[in-house]
């Protein structure tokens, strides 16, 4: 089944050609981040004209690099929530436009589910049921993923999402955006226990998280410096950031694997790409004796692929939308279709 799959929920255009969800025939990326750099973080408005600018060259590169005809795609899969209302609106319309023209089922796909899949992509033996964490710039959660379209939150950030935290961070240390990147190569050379940084922790709720007093944490330290004329050793402190980061989210996920007796954990978004977060996972997953996935750093950011494979799924469990399927700047991963 050949599917052509959109993603436009952020700052990235994306279209990718996937075959029978796993194989990807061309997976075209736009990325719109020298636009919004400028700004220091992305200006949503900004964001969906650019998608309307080059969605359409995007789509027929994609065919053209998956050697594939319109008239051979089977589906057209798009991301509708959650994201930047403008932003998803831009890529809903054009799926739209592309399945009515062609006469093929439209499949509406949960973002969050679509980061999920990247792991399907680079693990083609990967089935459910497994744990995944997905941390990314606008959501932070650990979820059961008791099959391709059963899935339940096991705990999730109360307020900043990590990737957030990370750009604010990285904002307050002068990095520029967006940061998270920066930050790992600026860890790398630091030590991570030169600044003590909080932990947090939600009561009655082990499994959820909370980046904002983190990050207020960090400015503290920056701003404390600055009244005392002291300087501040930015690579040990992105180092002991990145070490907090890490533990706010590696032991919740163990934890929750182990309670909930999962022998397999994945971890997907883009945050996911993090040397240190990784690092401790391969360790604390050997440790712990379960197995690991961990997708290759260009499937962990926003990608069509990805839509394109949970899209496949979806479409096996009878997942459809009408031309009335509208965006939504917020959803639960739990919600199984429109
Ligand atoms: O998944 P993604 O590309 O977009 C969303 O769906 O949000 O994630 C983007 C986020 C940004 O906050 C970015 O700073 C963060 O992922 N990020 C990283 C790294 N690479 C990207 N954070 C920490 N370390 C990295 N290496």
């Amino acid at each position: 089944m050949l599917i052509l799959s959109i993603e436009t929920s952020c700052d990235e255009t994306a279209v990718a050609v996937t075959r029978d969800g796993r194989t990807v025939l061309a997976d075209e990326i736009f990325s719109q981040v020298n636009k919004h750099a400028l700004y220091g973080g992305v200006v949503p408005e900004i964001a969906s004209r650019s998608h309307v600018e080059v969605i359409t060259e995007l789509a027929d590169s994609a065919l053209q690099k998956a050697g594939a005809v319109r008239g051979e795609l089977d589906a057209v899969a798009v991301t509708y929530a959650p994201g930047l209302i403008g932003a998803l609106l831009a890529g809903v319309s054009f799926a739209k436009g592309a399945a009515f023209s062609l006469g093929v089922p439209l499949i509406p796909v949960h973002h969050i589910r679509g980061h999920v899949a990247s792991n399907y992509i680079a693990f083609p033996e990967l089935e459910p049921p497994f744990l995944c964490l997905i941390v990314s710039g606008g959501n932070s959660m650990i979820a059961d993923v008791k099959g391709y379209t059963d899935i339940r939150v096991i705990g999730e950030t109360r307020d900043d999402a990590a990737g957030e935290c990370f750009d604010k961070v990285a904002r307050a240390l002068g990095l520029g955006y967006p940061g998270g990147k920066r930050i790992d190569e600026l860890a790398r050379g630091g030590d991570d226990a030169a600044y003590k940084l909080p932990r947090a922790a939600v009561e009655g709720r082990p499994y959820d998280m909370s980046f904002s007093g983190l990050k207020s944490a960090v400015i503290n330290v920056l701003r404390s410096a600055a009244r005392r004329g002291e300087a501040v050793d930015t690579r040990s402190l992105a180092a002991s950031f990145s070490a907090a980061v890490s533990d706010a989210l590696v032991p919740r996920v163990i934890g929750a694997a182990r309670e909930l007796g999962r022998d397999k954990i994945a971890i997907a978004g883009g945050v996911a790409a993090n040397s240190r977060i990784r690092g401790d996972f391969v360790r604390a997953a050997r440790a712990d004796g379960r197995r690991l996935y961990m997708p290759p750093l260009s499937l962990c950011g926003d990608n069509a692929a990805m839509i394109g494979c949970q899209g496949y799924y979806e479409y096996l469990s009878g997942v459809r939308a009408d031309m009335s399927l509208n965006a939504y700047a917020a959803m639960s991963i739990e919600k199984s279709d429109d």
